[in-house]
């Protein structure tokens, strides 16, 4: 049903419209996104990646990756960020790599905030407030710049990545 969209293609390059209602259809498209996200082995995805110009982005943290080892609870981080906003950013920076399912093979070196402070809907469609550090804010803030039509290579010069396996 869905298919996940890669470079070149306007769509990604185009700032999306707010949900104003989260209705059957956005459940499905959210179904949709996870699934995708699942077989591609991604640990975040963005509506317009599979098609779709909303404000849509979903995360999932495996238990295995930083951030998410110490957690009592052993079960994935997966959030559904409906018209997320970021209300607060640290005034720490730091740089890392960071790839895109939509631009396979390549990563770039991406300075983003250490931290940040989002507000969104969530599935039933009640608005939550959620601080992140670390990984989890990171892949936070690369989604909302898919919704606002930003890629990595927005942000710096693509270089081929090295650890596949990464
Ligand atoms: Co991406």
């Amino acid at each position: 049903m869905f298919k996940l969209i890669t470079e070149p293609n306007p769509i990604l390059h185009t700032k999306t419209k707010p949900v104003d209602k989260i209705d059957q259809s956005i459940h499905e498209i959210v179904l949709g996104m996870r699934q995708i996200m699942k077989q591609a082995n991604g640990i975040g995805l963005a509506a317009p990646q599979v098609g779709i110009s909303q404000q849509i982005a979903i995360v999932e943290i495996p238990l295995d990756r930083e951030d998410n080892k110490s957690k009592k609870n052993e079960k994935p981080l997966q959030l559904t960020l409906i018209n997320p906003k970021i209300t607060q950013s640290s005034r720490e920076f730091k740089a890392n790599l960071e790839g895109c399912l939509s631009i396979p093979g390549i990563e770039v070196n991406v300075t983003r905030p250490v931290s940040v402070t989002i507000n969104y809907l969530d599935l039933d469609s009640m608005r939550q407030t959620l601080t992140a550090s670390n990984l989890l804010a990171r892949v936070i803030q690369h989604e909302i710049d898919h919704l606002n039509g930003i890629l990595i290579t927005d942000h710096g010069k693509a270089q081929p990545i090295k650890d596949e396996s990464n």
